[in-house]
């Protein structure tokens, strides 16, 4: 492991992108985007996935240099056509439209096809919140999930962030995918080679597998919930909730018309996702929210656990408490595997390799 400057982060990325012919500021968004979520220790979000958008832009399956439009709207919708830009392109011009129409008549709505992976949800979601507004991101994605009693996947993970705010810069900061577990957690199963609790994924027979290895090659989750004694068919309704909501609202791609998104030297073509985003001024309804938002917060956090060790927290705390840790020592501390395939990436594209401060053996991320 290795600490690696926060500037330096954002430095390395950017200058990745601009070596592919990325214009600076779509460069520094998505740069951005993916150092936010290694900010917060969501580090399957962040440098982790920039071989991902670097071949995408190599093998022409993303135009990052593309502007959204929209393509019609109201004084509180939108439908826009992302055009195949950057994820962070895509979401910023989306938010921004939501933000405006919520500050106009108390809700935006806007609805995009033509979308790329805009990584983690909540940091949109934030975005919104912390401009005083309720907001909503959803993103449909790959398909991983299978459908409860079917034996392959068919919607993505399709994530849901949901973000409110508090007093005094606290938030409600929910975001998560509809899958038990996302993927990156299977594959550390896999790597360390510990065995999958039940209800996380599939074998190829459609059964429950807690085989780690086997998971990784049928690339079959199970919903939010796991199997059908404990719900699971839940997670898969709130799964494809987050699809009307986005591909088929948007008429991008969806479900199981999504490409499966790999490293793949040959283009599997624009990945067409839909993605949606949902700002709502609570000053238009009952006034306190913010106050009933915090007291809620506090009530949970003071409640007796079943654990002394392990207080009960509220949705953002941990992201909270990470994202001012790396705030304070201006540093994020990466695997080798990760900082390997970046010194891969600058050679191959000529860049300034990422300067590692020191080695930190100790230290440990959440994920
Ligand atoms: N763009 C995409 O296509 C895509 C797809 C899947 C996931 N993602 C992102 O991956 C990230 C991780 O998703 P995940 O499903 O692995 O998240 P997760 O299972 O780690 O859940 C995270 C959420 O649960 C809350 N939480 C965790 N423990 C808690 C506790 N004990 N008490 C109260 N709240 C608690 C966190 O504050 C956070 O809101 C998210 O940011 C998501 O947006 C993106």
């Amino acid at each position: 492991m290795a600490k690696v400057c926060v500037d330096e982060v954002i430095r390395f990325t950017s200058d990745c992108f601009k070596a592919l012919g990325v214009n600076a500021k779509a460069a520094c968004q998505q740069a951005e985007m993916l150092y936010q979520a290694d900010r917060i220790g969501y580090y399957s979000h962040g440098l982790h996935r920039l071989e991902y958008y670097v071949n995408d832009i190599k093998t022409g399956a993303c135009q990052p240099n593309n502007e959204p439009k929209v393509e019609k709207e109201t004084t509180s919708t939108a439908w826009v056509n992302a055009n195949n830009a950057f994820g962070s392109t895509a979401a910023h011009f989306c938010l921004d439209l939501a933000i405006e129409k919520a500050k106009n008549s108390g809700v935006g709505w806007v609805s995009a096809k033509g979308c790329n992976h805009y990584g983690i949800g909540g940091h949109w979601a934030m975005l919104a919140a912390k401009q005083g507004f309720v907001a909503f991101a959803f993103s449909n994605s790959s398909p991983l999930l299978a459908p409860t009693r079917s034996k392959k996947p068919a919607l993505g993970t399709n994530p849901i962030a949901f973000v409110a705010p508090g007093c005094n810069n606290e938030y409600f900061y929910l975001d998560f995918a509809t899958t038990a577990v996302s993927v990156g957690k299977v594959a550390l199963y896999a790597r360390k080679g510990l065995r999958l609790p039940d209800g996380w994924a599939l074998g190829p027979d459609g059964k429950v597998t807690n085989d780690a290895q086997v998971a990784m090659k049928t690339r079959s989750l199970m919903p939010l919930g796991g199997t059908e004694q404990s719900s699971g068919y839940k997670g898969y309704g709130i799964a494809a909730m987050v699809e009307i909501l986005c591909g088929m609202t948007a008429g991008s791609n969806y479900g199981h018309h999504i490409r499966s998104w790999s490293l793949s030297k040959k283009s599997s073509g624009p990945s067409n996702l839909g993605q949606t985003f949902i700002v709502m001024d609570p000053n238009q309804f009952a006034p306190g929210f913010k106050e009933r938002v915090s007291e809620s917060l506090n009530y949970w956090r003071k409640m007796e656990p079943v654990n002394p060790k392990l207080p009960v927290i509220a949705p953002g705390d941990m992201e909270r408490i990470v994202g001012e840790r790396t705030d304070r020592e201006g540093t994020i501390t990466y695997v080798k595997r990760i900082l390997d395939v970046s010194k891969k990436i600058a050679k191959e594209l000529n860049v300034e390799p990422i300067q590692e401060l020191r080695i930190e053996p100790r230290h440990k991320g959440r994920k």
